[in-house]
């Protein structure tokens, strides 16, 4: 046995007793930022970054969420981001997610925004999270405005921004409303 087949032996001797990372599609991106957070952020779903790297908003809509979150003289580590879908939906498609199934992640993150301790404003970021925290429809119609909801039994605001991605995907003219709704 050469050295070289020898070294792959031992390899997969070590390695037989880790399990494979579960395929991307199966991948759950857990909340970050801290349940005693002011502001708490909602996306869509987790997009392929996003699954990489095992937190929300990190792509590079993330990013964008980022700087507008930073210029408005925020820290975006201090805010609560979750997102409606914590999974990569089926060809990267809300619209690929059953209803039953859409209704139980929003059940579930119901249940996780209840036990954020002192969040004053809720920003659902897109069509989806606008609809499934103040069932409105029409992002561009109510971006800025300024909605009270309760999130586990506490009364909030609620401003619901543009999803950077629509900014990303050619809506250049929306940046600077996005920019002025963190304002
Ligand atoms: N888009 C979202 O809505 N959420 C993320 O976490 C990333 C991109």
């Amino acid at each position: 046995m050469d050295r070289l087949t020898a070294l792959l032996q031992i390899t997969r001797g070590a390695l037989v007793e880790v399990p494979p990372p579960p395929p991307v599609a199966e991948r759950l991106v857990p909340p970050s930022g801290p349940l005693d957070a002011i502001i708490a952020i909602v996306g869509e779903s987790a997009g392929e970054t996003e699954v990489e790297e095992g937190r929300p908003f990190c792509g590079k809509s993330g990013q964008l969420l980022r700087k507008w979150i930073r210029q408005a003289g925020l820290k975006p580590e201090a805010c609560y981001m979750d997102n409606i879908l914590s999974f990569l939906p089926p060809g990267k498609a809300l619209k690929n997610v059953p209803k039953a199934a859409l209704s139980l992640e929003i059940t579930k993150l119901t249940e996780r925004l209840s036990r954020l301790t002192a969040v004053r404003v809720l920003v659902p970021i897109g069509n989806l999270a606008l609809q499934a925290l103040l069932g409105l429809e029409g992002i561009t119609k109510h971006r800025g405005s300024v909605y009270t909801t309760t999130v586990g039994g506490r009364q909030v605001a609620c401003v619901p921004c543009i999803h950077p991605a629509a900014v990303l995907r050619g809506q250049a003219q929306w940046e600077r409303r996005c920019f002025l709704d963190w304002q």
